[in-house]
C-alpha cells in the first residue's frame, strides 16, 4: 500500500563515466576475494560438505570462482526439514510483511548491482550490459511480486447474496523446491525464489552447477532482507545425485523449475507419483526450452531486422531460451537479407565477455562447448555453411570454452537443426515462398516460446498476431530480453506449462485458494 507504481529498473548507460568505471573496479574486487570454499546455507547456517565442485570462468577455465560444496541426500533432507519447520509461521506472516522482505532484497541488489553483474561476467561469460540487465530483471521481479502479493493478499468478497459473507483468499502451498538454470543466473533464480517466498512457501533452492557462486549471492540478499531461518535454504548439488531425491521428497509441495525440456519432463513425471507419507498433490511450474523463429517479410526494414536477428541469435552466445535459432526469410528478400546478415555476422568481434568490445564470448562450460560443437557438425552436414567464425588463435590459446559462430542455409523443417534446441550460436536460415508458408515453418516444432516478425504490412502483422502461436511474439523487435510486466514471459507446448513469469497470473500458481462463507 502506498508503493509507487512498478517501473522497470533502467538499463545500463555506458555513456556515464561512473557506470563504465564501475565494472573494472568490481572485477578487481571480486578477483581479490574469489576462489574460496562456498558452503551450503541451511536453516540460517553455513554447512560444508566433502563433495565439492569448482565453478570456473569459461573464458579462462584455470580461474576458479569458488569451490562449491555439493548437497547430497542428507543435506537435501536437512534443507527440506528446515523449510517444513519454517512453513507454518511463514505462511501466516501477513502478505504485506512478506512483500516488505522482497522490497528490502531489491534494495540490497540495487546497492550491489555492479559487483553482482561483474560476478556473472566472470562466472558465466555474460556481456557487461546483459549481466547488468539480468540483475535489473531480478530487481524487477522482487519489486513486481511484492506489489502483486499486496494485491492478492486482500481477501476478496465473492457475490453479494443477502445474509451471506463469502471471502476468497490464498495461502502458501508448503515447501517449495526451486531448481534453476545458469543462463539468467540471478534473474530466473530470484524470480522463482521470491515468488515462492512472498506467497508463504519456504524454499530449498538448487542453482545450476555452473552458476552456483551467483546463486550464493541470494544468501546475502535474503540475509539483508531479514528472512527468518529456514525460509531460504541454498542447496547446490549435482542434479544426477540429489535432483531426484529433492523432487521425490514427500514434504515438497511445489516445484518451480526452469531448464531443459528433458529435465522438465522428468520432474513432472516423478512429481506425479505420490510418495509414502505425502500429504498433497505436488504442483510443478516448469519453464523449458525453445526453437525460436524470426520471420523476415519481403517489405521488412532490413536495417532493423539484421540487428535484431544478430542480437537474438548471438547475444550471450545464443544461450537464451528466447534466442532466435531459425530465421525464416521470404523469397523476395532472401538474397538481400541473407547477404547483409552474413556481412554483419562477419564483422562482430569475438572474445572474452570481460572486454566490452566483444559481441560474443565463450559458452558456459566445457560440457556446453562439446554439445554445441556436435550441433555445428550436424548443421554443416544438413545445410550449406554461410558463416563459421572462431576466435583468434591467441584467444583460443587461453583454453576458453569457445565455439564458432555458425550460420547455415538450405535448412528445411525436417532437419534436426530446425527442430532441436542447440543452446548456442548456431542459426539456421530457412526460405519461405510467402507469409503462409513462413508461419507454417515457424509453428512446425514442438516448442512454443518466443518468436519475432519484421514486416511493414498491416495485413501480415495481423496474420502473425493470430497464427504465429508462441508464448511471446515480438513484432518489429528482437525476440530476447523480456521485461517484467511489459513482456510477461513464458511458453507452452514443450516450452513449458503455460506459466508467465513477471505477469499477473504467476503468483497464483504458488498458492492454494480458500473460500470461507459465513451465514450472517
Ligand atoms: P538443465 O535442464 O540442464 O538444468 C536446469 C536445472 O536442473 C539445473 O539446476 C540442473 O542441475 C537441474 N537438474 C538436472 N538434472 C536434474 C534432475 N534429475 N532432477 C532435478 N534437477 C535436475 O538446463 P540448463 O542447462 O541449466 O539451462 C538451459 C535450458 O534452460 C535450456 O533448455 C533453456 O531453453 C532453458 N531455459 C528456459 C527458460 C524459460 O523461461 N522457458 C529460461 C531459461 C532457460
Ligand atoms: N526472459 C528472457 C528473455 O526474454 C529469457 O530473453
Amino acid at each position: 500500500e502506498g508503493l509507487p507504481r512498478f517501473r522497470n529498473y533502467p538499463p545500463v548507460d555506458f555513456t556515464v563515466p561512473a557506470e563504465r568505471a564501475a565494472y573494472p573496479a568490481s572485477m578487481a574486487r571480486l578477483r581479490a576475494a574469489m576462489g574460496k570454499q562456498v558452503p551450503l546455507f541451511i536453516n540460517g547456517k553455513d554447512v560444508t560438505t566433502d563433495d565439492t565442485l569448482d565453478s570456473y570462468n569459461p573464458a579462462d577455465p584455470g580461474e576458479i570462482l569458488g569451490t562449491v560444496c555439493q548437497a547430497g541426500v542428507a543435506e537435501v533432507d536437512a534443507a527440506v526439514e528446515a523449510a517444513r519447520e519454517a512453513y507454518f509461521a511463514w505462511r501466516d506472516v501477513p502478505p504485506e510483511e512478506r512483500a516488505q522482505a522482497l522490497l528490502k532484497a531489491a534494495a540490497y541488489l540495487k546497492a550491489n548491482v555492479h559487483d553482482l553483474a561483474a560476478l556473472q561476467v566472470l562466472e558465466v561469460g555474460k556481456q557487461w550490459d546483459q549481466a547488468q540487465a539480468d540483475v535489473g530483471e531480478a530487481i524487477d521481479f522482487l519489486e513486481y511480486y511484492a506489489r502483486e502479493m499486496i494485491r492478492l493478499g486482500k481477501p476478496r468478497r465473492m457475490g453479494r447474496a443477502p445474509g451471506e459473507m463469502s471471502h476468497l483468499f490464498y495461502q502458501g502451498k508448503g515447501v517449495a523446491a526451486v531448481i534453476a538454470p545458469w543462463n539468467f543466473p540471478m534473474a530466473i533464480s530470484v524470480g522463482m525464489v521470491s515468488a515462492a517466498i512472498v506467497c508463504g512457501n519456504p524454499v530449498v533452492y538448487k542453482p545450476a552447477g555452473s552458476s552456483s557462486c551467483v546463486g550464493r549471492a541470494l544468501v546475502d540478499m535474503w540475509k539483508a532482507a531479514g528472512l527468518p531461518d529456514g525460509v531460504f535454504n541454498y542447496c547446490p548439488g549435482r542434479g544426477s545425485v540429489m535432483g531426484d531425491h529433492l523432487v521425490d521428497h514427500p514434504d515438497v509441495a511445489l516445484i518451480a523449475f526452469t531448464g531443459s525440456m528433458e529435465v522438465g519432463l522428468r520432474i513432472q513425471e516423478r512429481a506425479a507419483v505420490a510418495q509414502p507419507g505425502q500429504q498433497h498433490c505436488k504442483r510443478v511450474i516448469a519453464e523449458m526450452g525453445g526453437k525460436n523463429a524470426t520471420i523476415i517479410d519481403d517489405d521488412a526494414d532490413l536495417d532493423e531486422a539484421v540487428l535484431g536477428v544478430l542480437y537474438s541469435a548471438f547475444g550471450f552466445q545464443g544461450q537464451k531460451c528466447s534466442a532466435c535459432s531459425r530465421v525464416i526469410v521470404l523469397d523476395a528478400v532472401y538474397d538481400r537479407f541473407v547477404g547483409r546478415l552474413t556481412q554483419a555476422a562477419k564483422s562482430i568481434k569475438l572474445g572474452p565477455a570481460e572486454n566490452p568490445a566483444n559481441y560474443m564470448g565463450p559458452v558456459v562450460d566445457k560440457a556446453a562447448q562439446e554439445n554445441v560443437l556436435r550441433y555445428v557438425k550436424i548443421a554443416e552436414e544438413e545445410g550449406r555453411v554461410l558463416v563459421k567464425r572462431s576466435v583468434s588463435d591467441d584467444v583460443k590459446a587461453t583454453g576458453g570454452c569457445y565455439v564458432p559462430l555458425t550460420i547455415v542455409e538450405n535448412i528445411t523443417k525436417e532437419h534436426r537443426i530446425a527442430q532441436e534446441e542447440v543452446f548456442g550460436p548456431v542459426l539456421a536460415v530457412m526460405r519461405a515462398k510467402d507469409m503462409d508458408e513462413a508461419i507454417d515453418i515457424a509453428n512446425s516444432t514442438r516448442f512454443a516460446l518466443t518468436g519475432a516478425v519484421y514486416s511493414r504490412s498491416p495485413h501480415h502483422l495481423e496474420q502473425v498476431y493470430r497464427d504465429f502461436r508462441v508464448g511471446n511474439l515480438y513484432l518489429n523487435k528482437h525476440s530476447v530480453g523480456a521485461l517484467v510486466e511489459r513482456h510477461a514471459f513464458g511458453g507452452f507446448k514443450m516450452s513449458g506449462v503455460g506459466s508467465k513469469s513477471g505477469g499477473p497470473d504467476y503468483l497464483l500458481q504458488f498458492m492454494d485458494p480458500r473460500l470461507v462463507c459465513e451465514n450472517t
